[in-house]
């Protein structure tokens, strides 16, 4: 059985229906801090059974004590967190607490049940302000400059002494790019309980009139069209990453590290481009200064998790937009028939 924390999010609920159709038996905790119970419905839905479910806290040591005794869980996957980089400026010490804390109440807490195969969602912002693209995993770590970036770098670190202290550690660390999309199916996909702060659930919210322009934060970047650019990946091949990663674990000790990326860089008018001809929809644009701490390129070298994972993004840029347009249609649509009812 697979723990998931954070299953009930936009990431960890796209791992756990993958895991699931793979004939994983798994287990969700979550806190419900960011996501919704329905998300455990949708998942039912499509892998054709339910996974297991907690509503709770992953600094909970007792609570994680009492799950890892009472399910036969093999291996963890630590999707919990907070992730707006803005608000972690705001909010540090909760960001640190929750990220930090929580990962290292989970890997006591694991250490204790003699559970010691983790794969945790870290993020390429760890890498910083690198300028050699593309960014492979021995490119150095940066100095992230947000609360959130640093908390990820910090978890990563715990994570590195833990594996060095213990051979029976087999940990995988994967720095996503920018995951974007929902399932095909349109039933799962990122559901933002407040003001999204990325590109593409705000240009959803303006596609569907809720909003009336998309900011393009930096038109005098040095790119061809002077807009940001960064590696776009399909939510379906990130999740894949992650069964891969696990299933990688089972031969290997100590700490990996993995890029999730396609290799491919988007910049935001090639991203809105896109969008407008899949959609359909135009989309009003604002242009505005550049957003204080955004780099101006980030994409992956996937190469190291193609040879050691057999993993490779296969979703094109208009197959994610189609996908996230779906989604958003249909979510559209279950609010206005919870609202005539
Ligand atoms: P999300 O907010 O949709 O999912 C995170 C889930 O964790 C939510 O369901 C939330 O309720 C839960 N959670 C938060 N704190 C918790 C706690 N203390 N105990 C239990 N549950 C808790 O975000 P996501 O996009 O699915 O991101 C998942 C992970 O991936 C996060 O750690 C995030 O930092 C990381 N990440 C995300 C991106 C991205 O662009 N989405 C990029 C890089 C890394
Ligand atoms: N952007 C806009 N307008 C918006 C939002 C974003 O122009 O309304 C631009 C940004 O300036 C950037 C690009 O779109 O050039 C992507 O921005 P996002 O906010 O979507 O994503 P980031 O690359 O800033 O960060 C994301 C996650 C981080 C994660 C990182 C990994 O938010 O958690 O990817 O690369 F660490």
């Amino acid at each position: 059985m697979i723990l998931i924390t954070g299953g009930a999010g936009y990431i960890g609920a796209h791992v756990a229906l993958e895991l699931m159709n793979k004939d994983e038996d798994v287990l969700i905790l979550d806190n419900l801090c960011n996501s919704q119970r329905s998300a455990i419905d949708r998942i039912s839905t499509l892998a054709g059974r339910r996974p297991g479910f907690v509503q709770g806290d992953v600094r909970n040591r007792h609570l994680l004590d009492t799950l890892l005794r009472d399910y036969p869980v093999d291996a963890v996957v630590h999707c919990a967190g907070l992730k707006a980089v803005g608000e972690s400026v705001h909010e540090p010490l909760r960001y640190y607490d929750n990220n930090v804390g929580g990962s290292l109440t989970l890997c006591q807490a694991m250490a204790q049940a003699g559970v010691f195969t983790l794969v945790f969602s870290s993020s390429a912002t760890v890498y910083g302000d690198c300028t050699t693209m593309p960014i492979n995993e021995s490119c150095a770590t940066g100095q992230p400059t947000n609360p959130y970036g640093m908390s990820k770098l910090m978890a990563e670190n715990i994570m590195k002494s833990v594996a060095s202290s213990d051979p029976r550690w087999s940990i995988g660390l994967l720095r996503y790019f920018n995951p974007i999309g929902a399932h095909p199916s349109g039933l799962l996909g990122e559901a933002p309980l407040n003001q999204p702060n990325n590109l593409l659930p705000y240009l959803l919210q303006v596609a569907s009139g809720q909003r009336e322009a998309l900011s393009v934060f930096g038109t005098d970047y040095a790119t061809p069209d002077g807009t940001g650019v960064r590696d776009y990946i399909h939510i379906v091949d990130l999740a894949q990453g992650h069964t891969c990663a696990l299933e990688a674990l089972g031969q290997r000790s100590g700490v990996n590290i993995w890029n999730l990326g396609t290799g491919r860089g988007y910049s935001v008018l090639e991203l809105v481009s896109a969008f407008e001809r899949v959609s359909g929809v135009p989309i009003p644009l604002a242009f505005k200064a550049r957003r204080p701490g955004d780099v101006t390129c980030c994409w992956a070298d996937p190469q190291k998790a193609a040879d050691e994972l057999a993993w490779r993004a296969r979703h094109s840029l208009e197959t994610m937009l189609a996908d996230a347009w779906r989604w958003q249609c249909n979510q559209l649509q279950t609010e206005w028939v919870q609202q005539a009812n």
